[in-house]
Order: structure tokens, then C-alpha cells, then sequence
């Protein structure tokens, strides 16, 4: 089954958001894998979005992901990377679609919410920056059937 790397960002703990996130996650039927309460050290952020690099935004990013604390979780399910994204709206949450977490729960890019991984190989990449081999708990749900075919 696909994995993917999900985090809770400051503003969704700051705010309360916790429960109601990995509420919607749990219902679409997608399954807890790891997780981990944790401040990111600015040599973590930096490494977690090595992509944004050079940005203009990317110092207000390092900033505001290291302010306070984040749920950092691996998920899996069926095609997880690209639903998961779906589930989560377009990065901007005056983009994201009603109903999506940034569309419901965020009106700002800056603080979105939750990231998630954009394809399996970043999924992997991500993982190995919050978890060791350890963290990743292996245990099957009963209702797994009524979930995929
Ligand atoms: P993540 O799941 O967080 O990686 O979001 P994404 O894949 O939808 O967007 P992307 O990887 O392009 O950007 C990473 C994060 O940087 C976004 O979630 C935003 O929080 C932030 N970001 C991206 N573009 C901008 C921007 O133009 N301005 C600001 N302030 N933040 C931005
Ligand atoms: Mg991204």
C-alpha cells in the first residue's frame, strides 16, 4: 500500500485543528502509520523544503515552521500521495475547493494548514527526515475489505 508523509503545521495546533484533520483522514478511510509530536529545528525545516530554496518566501516559511510545535504522521491507502493532496486543496486556500482541509479551515498560503507530500519518491525523501525504520508501526484493520476491493 502507498505511503505518504503528512504534517499538522503551527497554525492547525495552534488553532485547535489537530482532532478535526486526522479526523478526515481516519474517515476516508487511509491508516495511521507513524506519528510524532515535535519542534523542527531550522536544520530540519531547511531540509525539509530544500526545494524552496532561494525563494522569497522561503525565510517566512523556515520561520513560521519552526515557531511551535507540528504533528509530523505517515499515512497509507490506496493511491494515498495524490488523494491525500486532493483531501488537503490547492496550497492556496483562497484556491482550495469548499469542503478541501485548506478550503475549510485556512484562508492564507502562509499558513495553510497541513503539507503533504507531493509524489512517493518526496514521500520517502520526508519520511526519513521525522522517522527511523522503528517509528513505522506495522498492524492491519479488520475493516480494511470494506475499505479497497
Ligand atoms: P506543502 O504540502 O506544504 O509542501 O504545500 P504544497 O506542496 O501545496 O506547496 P509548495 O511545496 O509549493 O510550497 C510549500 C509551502 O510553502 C506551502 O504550503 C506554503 O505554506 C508555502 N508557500 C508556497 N508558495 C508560497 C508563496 O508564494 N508565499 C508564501 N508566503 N508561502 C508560500
Ligand atoms: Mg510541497
Amino acid at each position: 500500500m502507498e505511503r505518504t508523509f503528512l504534517m499538522l503545521k503551527p497554525d492547525a495546533i495552534q488553532r485547535g485543528l489537530i482532532g478535526e484533520v486526522i479526523a478526515r483522514l481516519e474517515k476516508k478511510g487511509f491508516q495511521l502509520v507513524a506519528m510524532k509530536f515535535l519542534r523542527l529545528t531550522r536544520e530540519m525545516a531547511e531540509k525539509h523544503y530544500e526545494e524552496h530554496v532561494g525563494k522569497p518566501f522561503f525565510p517566512g516559511l523556515v520561520d513560521y515552521i519552526t515557531s511551535a510545535p507540528v504533528v509530523a504522521m505517515c499515512w497509507q491507502g490506496k493511491d494515498i500521495v495524490t488523494v491525500s493532496r486532493d483531501l488537503m486543496g490547492a496550497t492556496n486556500p483562497a484556491k482550495a475547493a469548499p469542503g478541501t482541509i485548506r478550503g475549510t479551515f485556512a484562508v492564507d498560503i502562509g499558513r495553510n494548514i497541513i503539507h503533504g507530500s507531493d509524489s512517493p519518491a518526496s514521500a520517502e525523501r520526508e519520511l526519513a527526515i521525522y522517522f527511523a525504520p522503528e517509528d513505522f508501526v506495522s498492524w492491519e484493520r479488520n475493516n480494511q475489505p470494506w475499505i479497497t476491493e
